[in-house]
């Protein structure tokens, strides 16, 4: 589904990613580890259209991924979240997750000044996939409720919830369970694993919670200092010297 190589990126003198590559298979769930600064966010960023890559390829699918517009991506399937929430804090729950459907709303200026019929139907329709998904994220309860005020866990949740109502093939989840209690942590993985099974989801995972990474992904991805230290099966990587050095530093 998704091919990477040689991928770099320079900031001015800071070179964030270099020649780092792989690629992911339908239905895998991959996850990206590595200390802060070693490039994971930039990652996504370049994939995602927010940065530019200075040299290498991404293809996803039979698109090259350098090409594309950031407002088409969600057409191409690709969703993802952010390190730092990217809600609408004024905004209700339900509204910021139909932000997330927003490119599926095809009526055009001029008929949904008029509210044609087809207009009321696909917001009915969309409406109706919002509410499944609140349903589903456990966030009917609060979906009338302006996303500013409320308590962590249940923002991280509608941040997934507004990046599933892109319906997206490919799911980048940059550090989804930072700054949640253990309880929290378990039960986002489980939720997680149900939605990639019912939604066919291929998933690209940034975290550095180890035990959410073992238990969760198929296989990791390690980087540091831009570059891609180790790759493997969970404990494989876990285990590996050079990504132990990594977290623990030289001392180590
Ligand atoms: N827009 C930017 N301008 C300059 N440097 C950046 C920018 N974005 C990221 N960097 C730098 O690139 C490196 C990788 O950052 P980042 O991708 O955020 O790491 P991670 O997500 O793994 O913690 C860091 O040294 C960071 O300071
Ligand atoms: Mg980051």
């Amino acid at each position: 589904m998704l091919e990477i190589t040689n991928l770099t990126v320079r900031f001015g003198g800071i070179t964030a990613l270099q020649d780092v590559g792989f690629t992911v298979a339908a239905g895998e769930m991959v996850g990206l580890i590595g200390p802060n600064g070693a490039g994971k966010t930039t990652l996504f960023n370049c994939m995602t259209r927010r940065n530019r890559l200075t040299s290498g390829t991404m293809r996803y699918l039979d698109t090259d991924l350098s090409t594309v517009r950031p407002d088409a991506l969600a057409a191409l399937g690709i969703a993802r979240t952010f390190q730092n929430l990217g809600l609408f804090p004024r905004l209700s729950v339900r509204e910021n997750i139909l932000v997330g459907a927003h490119h599926r709303a095809c009526a055009g200026f001029v008929s949904a000044g008029l509210r044609l019929p087809k207009v009321r139907r696909e917001e009915k329709l969309l409406r109706a996939e919002a509410d499944e998904l609140l349903e589903r994220l456990d966030l009917t309860a609060v979906a009338d409720h302006p996303a500013a005020g409320l308590p962590f866990g249940t923002l991280k949740r509608i941040e997934l919830a507004r990046a599933l109502a892109v319906r997206p093939q490919l799911l980048l989840l940059d550090e989804p369970v930072n700054g949640l209690s253990h309880g929290e942590v378990d039960e986002f993985a489980a939720r997680l694993r149900g939605l990639q099974a019912d939604l066919a989801l291929t998933v690209i995972v940034v975290e550095h919670h180890m035990g959410f990474v073992m238990g969760t992904c198929d296989r990791v991805i390690c980087l540091e200092f831009g570059q891609v230290i180790a790759e493997g099966e969970p404990e494989a990587v876990q285990q590996d010297p050079a990504v132990i050095r990594a977290y623990l530093g030289a001392s180590a």
